[in-house]
């Protein structure tokens, strides 16, 4: 979660620019303060207006713009936790590394104690070109970070190294250089994420509307606090979260194979994964056809991998989830207790906003000692946050025990 985190973002002339407004969006989206310096030429290639209204925040593009803030290159350098430098071009990397301070891009940096961070776009013959790489080394001797550019088709049409690297790699890197907050340090987390599906014939399936991105945001946010996290998903369509280990599966028993050997080897596992109670007895192998009459599907049961879990748990924390629709703190706590876990989180499964597969959680957190917190309906990163705040505690008690 990067809820109230500073970043200045610093877009440059390229064509990429417009690849800006998407990573302003995804900081956005988990309460980043993002504040954007725009030079002239990125102006032409989108407006000032698109960040502002992404951002909720104003736009600086002038050194003297004759606004109340006389001096905005000391105060913008003042702000910043981190400097975000994207699409960065090879003239701003050429005046920055000779210390020219000739719009309010260069004289912030020039000016900022942030660490600074360069995500390069331009064409591959001005990347290789030798003056730009002697510049890139210039800054990293100075501290600087670079996100490699990517390989592949530019703009211009050519093919080489130069394109602006992808959105996730970008957002890995502005996270890690936020974090230096490693509460999780040296722990190992299993997560199981997103839905499962059953197989009835050659390619129809049983399976639940889970999108995965409650498993996904603890993920992430574990990762973020220095967890070595091991993710076993189910299909989803979300991206893997960025240094995350993913082992991707279909079916719950796929599932159950993959985690019950990394089980043995965690400190915590948190099941957020909608595995299928059921599945098709026989899935047939080919295609049933709709000619012969409806089929009955008889079902049988999928192992349920958290009861296992708990019933072959040592030293392991074990955080569940449940989704119900009525009495949540009993039907809760039951389930806690079936499963021996220490924590399980319960999810209203009433109302349309409520329903599996939304963007925000409403849900009760229910500890060993069967006390009950209620959180608010809020985005899934800041409830995986609060999630991970409350195992926290629970893990120096738990592993002093002998
Ligand atoms: N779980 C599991 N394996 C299963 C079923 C569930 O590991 N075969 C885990 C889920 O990842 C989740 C918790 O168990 O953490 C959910 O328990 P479950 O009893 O399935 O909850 P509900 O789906 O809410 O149960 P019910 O259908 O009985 O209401």
């Amino acid at each position: 979660m990067l809820q109230d985190r500073r970043v200045l973002l610093g877009v440059s002339g390229s064509i990429a620019a417009y690849k800006a407004a998407e990573i302003t969006r995804a900081l956005v989206r988990e309460n980043c303060q993002v504040t954007v310096v725009m030079t002239r030429n990125a102006c032409r290639f989108i407006t000032p207006l698109t960040f502002q209204v992404l951002t909720g925040r104003p736009v600086a593009t002038e050194l003297f713009s004759g606004d109340e803030v006389p001096v905005p290159h000391i105060s913008l350098a003042k702000w910043p936790e981190i400097i975000l430098l994207m699409p960065a071009t090879a003239d701003l990397l050429a005046r920055t590394a000779s210390g020219r301070a000739d719009d309010l891009l260069a004289a912030l940096i020039l000016a900022a104690d942030a660490p600074i961070l360069w995500a390069p776009a331009m064409n591959t013959r001005m990347w290789n070109n030798p003056l730009t790489q002697e510049n890139i080394k210039r800054l990293v001797a100075l501290g600087h970070t670079f996100i490699q550019p990517g390989a592949g088709e530019l703009a211009c049409g050519e093919r080489g190294d130069g394109r602006l690297a992808e959105p996730g790699k970008i957002l890995a890197a502005v996270r890690k250089a936020l974090f230096s907050r490693k509460s999780l340090s040296g722990r190992r987390i299993l997560i199981t994420a997103g839905p499962t599906r059953e197989p009835w014939d050659a390619i129809r399936f049983l399976s639940n509307r889970s999108t995965g991105r409650m498993g996904y945001a603890l993920a992430q946010e574990a990762q973020d606090r220095g967890a070595e996290v091991c993710l076993v998903s189910g299909p989803v369509c979300l991206p893997a979260p960025s240094g995350v280990r993913i082992i991707k599966v279909n079916t719950a028993r796929e599932m159950q194979a993959a985690v019950m050997p990394e089980f043995l080897e965690t400190d915590i596992v948190i099941a957020a994964a909608a595995v299928a109670d059921f599945r098709p007895s026989a899935a047939c192998p080919d295609k049933l056809k709709k000619n012969s009459a409806p089929p009955a599907i008889s079902l049988e049961q999928n192992p349920d991998i958290l009861m296992e879990m708990g019933r072959c748990k040592q030293k392991q924390i074990l955080v569940g989830f449940a989704a119900e629709t009525h009495n949540l703190e009993q039907a809760g706590i039951a389930k806690r207790k079936a499963k021996q876990l220490d924590l399980i989180i319960v999810n209203h499964a009433s109302g349309p906003e409520d329903a599996f597969g939304a963007e925000a959680a409403r849900v009760l957190l229910i500890d060993a000692s069967d006390t009950v917190r209620e959180l608010p309906r809020q985005d899934k990163h800041q409830t995986a946050a609060i999630i991970l705040d409350q195992v926290e505690e629970l893990l120096p008690a738990k592993q002093a025990k002998p």
